[in-house]
């Protein structure tokens, strides 16, 4: 199901810094953007989008106007063998039973809880805050990455930032430059962050872009939002249409990684398009919703959407 939110976009700066700095100039600018960045993002929500269309290779070399190019994936995007093991999912007990959602049918049996921020399958929305309100993942690690940030915020959980150099490397052995703009983010950042979008944009437009305290994925360690090195479109969304956004929606499956928040999938996610903002799930996970063509965890997991707070 796609939903057209062009018209009612906020440029996404998801970073309190970020939203801060946006001026209602650029906020209508980068409305004017999302437009142009339709025809690409629209492939975002196509079951046709199920195999990588966009080669490493290719991708290094890839302008605003060619994001569609169709190749076959490369070796140099494709790991060797199995890029990021599956460790969580071959060692994590699933300690909740499944829900009673809708669609529960269609959902994958459990390998690993989705209420427990420590895995990899948890599903943080505007329906399902962090239990604890307050967690804190005990294996924070900085990642040997190129970094656009620092302090917490250069911090990933030791699965994702490890798939994450892997994810980097590929990316940088194919042209493609991808930093790491934000990684973790404490209850007490979240708190700054989701206080410093409603100062600027108001609570309504706030709550498209950023999450309220105790809601946001970036607090599990499993989270993370992109740059390219130049700043171009960061946390607008013209970013999908910067090579290391195509890149990313092309390869990020083969690294475990997923574009948590995809076009016109806000009444099922709760937020905006963010080209910019990884998920870690699972190589075997990612992989499964690529060749599906599922493109949100709610709808992959049976969960319902959840557009709002309850
Ligand atoms: N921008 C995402 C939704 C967050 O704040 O976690
Ligand atoms: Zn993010």
């Amino acid at each position: 199901m796609c939903y057209d939110g062009s018209a009612e976009h906020p440029s996404a700066p998801e970073t309190a810094a970020g939203a801060a700095a946006v001026s209602p100039g650029r906020r209508a600018f980068s409305r004017l953007l999302l437009a142009g960045s339709g025809l690409a993002a629209l492939s975002a929500c196509s079951p046709g989008e199920a195999t990588p269309t966009v080669s490493a290779q290719a991708s290094a070399s890839l302008s605003a106007t060619t994001a569609g190019t169709t190749a076959t994936a490369s070796a140099a995007a494709t790991p060797s063998a199995d890029p990021v093991p599956d460790t969580p999912e071959a060692t994590v007990t699933a300690t909740t039973p499944p829900a009673p959602e809708p669609s529960a049918a269609a959902a994958p049996a459990a390998r690993h809880s989705l209420t427990d921020p420590a895995s990899p399958w948890v599903v943080v929305n505007k329906h399902r805050p962090l239990s604890p309100a307050g967690y804190v993942p005990a294996d924070l690690v900085q990642p040997r990455v190129r970094l656009a940030t620092s302090g917490e915020s250069a911090l990933l959980n030791s699965t994702t930032a490890g798939a994450a150099e892997k994810m980097f490397a590929a990316a940088a052995a194919a042209g493609v430059v991808i930093t790491l703009a934000s990684g973790y983010r404490s209850f007490n950042t979240q708190i700054a962050t989701y206080n410093r979008w409603v100062n600027a944009e108001g609570q309504a437009a706030a709550d498209t872009a950023s999450a309220r305290p105790g809601y946001s994925e970036h607090q599990t360690g499993w989270s993370f939002d992109i740059g390219d090195g130049s700043g171009r479109d960061s946390f607008t969304p013209a970013f999908a249409n910067q090579p290391a956004a195509v890149w990313v929606k092309a390869n990020a499956h083969l690294f475990g990684f997923v574009v948590r928040y995809p076009w016109m999938l806000h009444e099922v996610t709760g937020y905006y398009y963010e080209p910019w903002h990884l998920r870690y799930v699972g190589v075997g996970t990612a992989g499964e919703m690529n060749a599906r063509g599922i493109t949100t965890l709610e709808e992959y997991f049976g969960l319902e959407p959840a557009p709002g707070y309850l």
